[in-house]
């Protein structure tokens, strides 16, 4: 992966999280994954969220945390899996998780928890906290031609400059907000995905 077909934009609060996630999630088909990496609260479900209703999904699309996996069914199945309370990576070979890909759209929060999930071919997201409050930056990774091309596609449906990465404004306070309330009350933070570890 070179970094010069990364892409990275900013939202300034949920909602715009949300409507990104819902811009991807209309570019999304059968057979895609989205490997949602970041520390916690920095959106990931609600990124999901915003996939879910791309995918014109029925139901709020929420935490699967203490379930692992929800499904929602919608123009493709989405596949929502959080791996946080993965404890042994060979849990994940029970899971079958290539199989729930084949029938849908797979997502998933926390690949952090099994770095060898990182896909050959699909899209990782990194959310971070950005420098001024409720402001997030994503930044999109491709990994192989479906990457590449689901990432495309994903630029070819937004707006053509309103939502690409811009510097935040003037900052009157130095310390990003950490109020979440869709997320968990204690967890550990997230290990970085090496962006150079794709095929
Ligand atoms: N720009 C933003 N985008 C997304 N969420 C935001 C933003 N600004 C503030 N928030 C808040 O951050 C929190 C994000 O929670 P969310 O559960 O989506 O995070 P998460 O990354 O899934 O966390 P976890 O690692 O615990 O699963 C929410 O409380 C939301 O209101
Ligand atoms: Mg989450």
């Amino acid at each position: 992966m070179s970094a010069e077909h990364d892409y990275e934009l900013a939202t300034a609060g949920e909602e715009e999280t949300r409507g990104i996630g819902e811009r991807l999630g209309r570019v999304l088909r059968r057979g895609d994954v989205v490997l949602l990496s970041g520390d916690l609260g920095t959106g990931k479900t609600c990124f999901t969220q915003g996939i879910g209703r791309g995918l014109a999904c029925r139901g709020a699309v929420n935490s699967p945390s203490f379930v692992l996996m929800n499904e929602y069914e919608g123009r493709e199945t989405l596949y929502h899996v959080d791996l946080y309370r993965i404890e042994d990576v060979e849990e994940l070979d029970d899971l079958g998780l290539w199989d729930y890909a084949e029938r849908g759209v797979l997502v998933i929060e926390w690949p952090e928890r099994g770095p060898e999930l990182l896909p050959g071919d699909g899209l990782v997201i990194e959310l971070r906290y950005g420098d001024v409050d409720r402001q997030r930056r994503l930044r999109f990774l491709p990994r192989g031609p479906r990457g590449s091309e689901l990432l495309e596609s994903f630029r070819a449906a937004g707006p053509s400059s309103s939502q690409s990465t811009r510097p935040p404004p003037a900052s009157r306070s130095p310390s990003p907000a950490r109020a979440r309330s869709c997320g968990h009350a204690s967890r550990r933070p997230a290990v970085t995905i090496p962006a150079s570890s794709s095929p």
